[in-house]
């Protein structure tokens, strides 16, 4: 026999058994995102590969040492997307869309990044982004923040993620909190470990973010982020926390949240949760005033985030929401001359008639046990079976495949009774 292909490691088939809730968490989240009166976007999955060195930053790790990255025949280097803020951007630049005007837009779609496959953390995975260009008031970030908490209560996991949030100041605030952090992490280098020691230089606020038990108690005495920003950006951070408090929604100030990418400024968030193990956190964001200037674009002021799908469907398991439609109501039993014929004209009718109404057709042939054996397998309601005498009066009779019991229509008739089903 041949050798069989694999998939590659990290990234994955969602299979026919998945795609319900994948369907259902993504029809969730449009629906959401459209409530808000957001625009979709779609943009390549492939890019030159000095967007993201410009926009994600050359000393993220994103950049340094996850991204697919390859020569065309051309000879130029392009990069897998692996997140969308930094495409989103360049469309928006590329097609005059934030001259003059504000965008709010959302995108859904596969991301890569090479890091070492876990569970919540994949090779190509897939997020969902919402992006605001051109409003610079704290009311965005707070209603991009109640549009997330509004989908987890949508989705029935409000109660499992927590929301984390702090203010990482303009460039200018940041340039000065780095010389003093620096100067602290130089007093301590005998605790930091490789990766911190590495960080200290090229990107000393990663240094925040160690995960190491040892680094992280020494952090406590390190000179904090929020001494360090400026009156405006104050105000910004003060106008969202209360505008936060206003709607209700519980946060808690994280002043070592600085997040991955190098765009950000003012407001980073991220929404985490604990069911999920080391890959805890579902959703992150915040504001990139300077992103769309520094890719050539006018000024802009811009905020968005982006959550990740594959740890949102993992949470819908973990916690058993799994309930999802049926995605066959109707089997259509056939047996005796003629009947196939009249099935599938049966079937086309109902699904005239009753519109969402999903009905399958057998095919193949076999006795009426091996079909309503099918018609379990697949799940169905109820089984509509037409044999020649049906077919001759213009009937059919409706087997209810989970109560069991069955009772012949007229076919007209029959749809009142399926309409029920949908
Ligand atoms: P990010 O924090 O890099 O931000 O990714 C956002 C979310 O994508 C994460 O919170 C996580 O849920 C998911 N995610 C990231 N990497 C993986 C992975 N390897 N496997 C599975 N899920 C993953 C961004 O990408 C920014 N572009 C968000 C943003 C939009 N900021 C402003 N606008």
């Amino acid at each position: 026999m041949a050798k069989t292909i694999q998939a590659i490691r990290g990234m994955n088939d969602c299979l026919p058994t998945q795609s319900p809730l994948w369907q259902k968490l993504e029809n969730t989240v449009k629906h959401v995102i459209s409530a808000y009166g957001y625009n979709e976007v779609r943009m390549p999955i492939v890019e030159e590969t000095n967007l993201f060195s410009r926009a994600v930053g050359e000393e993220t790790d994103v950049v340094s040492k996850e991204m697919y990255t390859f020569e065309d025949r051309n000879g130029d280097s392009l990069t897998l997307r692996p997140e969308g803020t930094a495409g989103c951007v360049r469309a928006c630049i590329q097609n005059s869309l934030i001259n003059r005007d504000e965008q709010r837009l959302w995108y859904m779609g596969p991301m890569f990044r090479h890091e070492r496959p876990q569970k919540g953390r994949y090779r190509q995975f897939h997020q969902c982004g919402v992006e605001v260009f051109g409003l610079n008031g704290p009311d965005v970030d707070a209603e991009l923040i109640m549009m997330t908490a509004r989908l987890w209560r949508e989705l029935g996991i409000d109660k499992h993620v927590r929301l984390e949030l702090n203010s990482i100041g303009s460039l200018e605030d940041r340039a000065n909190y780095r010389i003093a952090l620096v100067a602290f992490l130089e007093q301590h280098v005998d605790v930091l470990d490789d990766d911190c020691k590495r960080r200290m230089h090229t990107n000393p606020l990663r240094v925040l973010d160690t995960k190491n038990p040892d680094i992280q108690a020494v952090l406590g005495d390190a000179p904090r982020l929020s001494d360090y920003l400026g009156d405006e950006s104050k105000q910004h951070f003060a106008g969202l926390c209360e505008l936060l408090d206003a709607a209700g929604i519980e946060y808690t100030v994280n002043e070592r949240l600085v997040r991955g990418l190098d765009y950000y400024n003012r407001t980073v968030f991220e929404w985490i949760t604990e069911s999920l193990g080391a890959q805890g956190t579902v959703c992150g964001g915040g504001r990139y005033d300077g992103l769309v200037e520094q890719l050539g674009g006018k000024a802009t002021p811009a905020v968005g985030f982006a959550m990740g799908l594959e740890r949102l469907v993992l949470m819908l398991e973990t916690l058993e929401l799994t309930d999802v439609r049926r995605s066959v109501d109707v089997y259509m039993v056939t047996a005796g001359e003629g009947t196939m014929m009249a099935g599938l004209k049966l079937a086309e009718q109902l699904r005239e008639q009753v519109p969402g109404l999903r009905v399958m057709n057998h095919f193949g042939g076999g006795n009426f046990k091996k079909q309503f054996k099918r018609a379990d397998k697949v799940g169905a309601a109820v089984a509509l079976v037409l044999g020649e005498n049906e077919v001759a009066d213009g009937t059919v009779v409706l087997k209810d495949l989970i109560g069991g019991t069955q009772e012949t229509y007229s076919q007209a008739d029959v749809t009142a009774k399926l309409a029920e089903l949908v």
